[in-house]
């Protein structure tokens, strides 16, 4: 005979629907009041994460952003590609903080990993891009595409191969061959100049064996102890009554697929991969928030459609980005900002199959007397009311606004709906009706407790 469980397991994912930086990680720090664990599934230090608890700001890139609530776990999966040098940064920096981060830290021996001729490979063919005039990607310079694609090409050293010196020896020897072949031909004629994160593997024009394999081996006496089987861990936590949340990085238009293509990331930022890049089954994602803010930023090159002058004083755009703070946590790079388009979060519903919003951000939109609410476009003088796949397409669509009545008085802090001026309120149906997606929670600062709930999903 089947027992039920008292207390069934359940499980969220929180993904980004627009380019990153939506406040994804105050969210999941957030919801980790009630989640007992926290995994990571794509991406990898590219992402950047500002939580404020009680006024104290962290920074995260590699750590699941459930690091702050003492007892909560933190997995990172399979589908994250690994520095293993930057996550060992980031847990001594923790660990100053008074963080414990090591003994409820859980990585995938089947991450593959990022090794520093990446870096390298990444910033030489960024440099050799801006050399011939044709766009950049505006990446992150972490390496994160070349190692992903040698992931895809089966060549990745994995971390289950720091296990073994010889074994890794070997597939780093062909490894480094492949790639210094690449950068002494195809790429060294750009003449860049290496940051100083690169240049201790630089050896007359090619990156280092022995500096590679050396840093490498140190690094593993020191992750080796948090190497898991984190499916199994996944499972037997979900077997045992543990409500996870999945935390995505980057954003739904950054999505290899699904995103502005090719000004995208190199992972698939869906909520449909926290599945696979977890290692549990579909079955077990049982409600996806999707992370939006009031307006629209992004980090890079790539068509934006409601972009605004973000750089003239006294105006919207500037209003968003000097009130925002707008500037990456990562790169420091200014975020571009635009209004809110409504035909992308479509897209991103659709992708994602979302089961509800939180917009953040609110509070930067107060002051400005009127908002423009971006409701489709026109493509090639045809109306279109969902935002096209590709970058070609989406740089060809003009905006339709609608405009709606801004507020004067601060959200700033805000708990409670009826706290918010009736326009903002408003503006925050007009969202629910134009995208068909319901809001269940909003932000109004970058503090934990600066939050509104309207339907907690874990019990939604
Ligand atoms: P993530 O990458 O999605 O986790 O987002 P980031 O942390 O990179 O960027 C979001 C920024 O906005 C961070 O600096 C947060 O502290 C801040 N933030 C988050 N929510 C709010 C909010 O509701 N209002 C304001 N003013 N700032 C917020
Ligand atoms: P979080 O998790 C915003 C952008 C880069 C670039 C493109 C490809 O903080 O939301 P990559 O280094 O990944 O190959 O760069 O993706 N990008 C992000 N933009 N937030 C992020 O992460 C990002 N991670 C990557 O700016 O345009
Ligand atoms: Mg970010």
């Amino acid at each position: 005979m089947q027992t039920k469980k008292a207390t069934p397991s359940r499980h969220v994912v929180v993904v980004g629907t627009q380019w990153g930086d939506e406040g994804k990680g105050k969210l999941v720090d957030w919801l980790t009041e009630t989640a007992t664990g926290v995994v990571r599934f794509q991406g990898g230090h590219n992402a950047g994460h500002t939580l404020v608890i009680n006024g104290k700001k962290t920074a995260l890139h590699l750590i699941p952003s459930g690091i702050m609530r003492p007892g909560v776990k933190c997995y990172i999966g399979n589908g994250v590609v690994l520095s293993v040098g930057k996550l060992l940064e980031e847990i001594e920096g923790l660990e100053r903080a008074g963080v414990v981060v090591r003994d409820r830290l859980f990585v995938s021996e089947a991450c593959p990993l990022i090794l520093p001729f990446h870096v390298t490979i990444d910033m030489a063919r960024e440099a050799a891009k801006e050399r011939s005039g044709s766009a950049k990607i505006g990446t992150t310079g972490r390496g994160i595409g070349p190692a992903y694609e040698d992931k895809i090409a089966r060549r990745a050293l994995r971390v289950q191969d720091l296990r073994f010196p010889e074994r890794f020896a070997a597939k780093l020897s062909e490894l480094l061959a492949l790639h210094n072949h690449v950068l002494t031909t195809y790429l060294q004629g750009q003449q860049i100049e290496w940051p100083d994160s690169v240049k201790p593997y630089m050896v007359d024009g090619e990156v280092s064996f022995d500096a590679v394999y050396n840093e490498a081996m140190a690094h593993a006496q020191q992750l080796l102890p948090m190497v898991a089987d984190v499916s199994k861990a996944l499972n037997e936590a979900h077997l045992a009554g543990a409500n996870l949340l999945f935390e995505g990085a980057q954003g739904t238009l950054l999505d290899i697929d699904h995103g502005t293509y090719p000004f995208v990331t190199s992972s698939n930022c869906v909520a449909g991969n926290a599945a696979a890049g977890a290692g549990v089954g579909p079955g077990l994602l049982h409600y996806v928030l999707g992370i939006t803010k009031a307006y629209c930023t992004r980090v890079g090159g790539g068509p934006f459609p409601t972009e605004l002058d973000w750089e003239t004083e006294g105006t919207p755009g500037w209003h968003m980005s000097t009130v925002g703070a707008e500037r990456g946590t990562t790169t420091g790079r200014s975020r571009r900002c635009g209004w809110f388009d409504a035909a992308l979060l479509k897209r991103s519903a659709q992708v994602n199959g979302l089961s509800g919003l939180c917009i953040t951000k609110l509070d930067v939109l107060d002051g400005l007397s009127e908002l423009q609410l971006c409701i489709g476009y026109e493509l090639d003088g045809e109306r279109i009311d969902l935002l096209p796949m590709g970058a070609d397409e989406i740089e060809r669509c003009k905006p339709i606004y609608e405009t709606m009545p801004g507020w004067d008085t601060s959200t700033v802090g805000a708990t409670q709906m009826d706290q918010l001026p009736a326009n903002a309120v408003a503006y925050l149906r007009r969202i629910e009706a134009v995208t068909g997606v319901p809001i269940h929670m909003v932000s109004t600062s970058p503090d934990r407790d600066h939050t509104i709930l309207l339907n907690h999903p874990y019990q939604a």
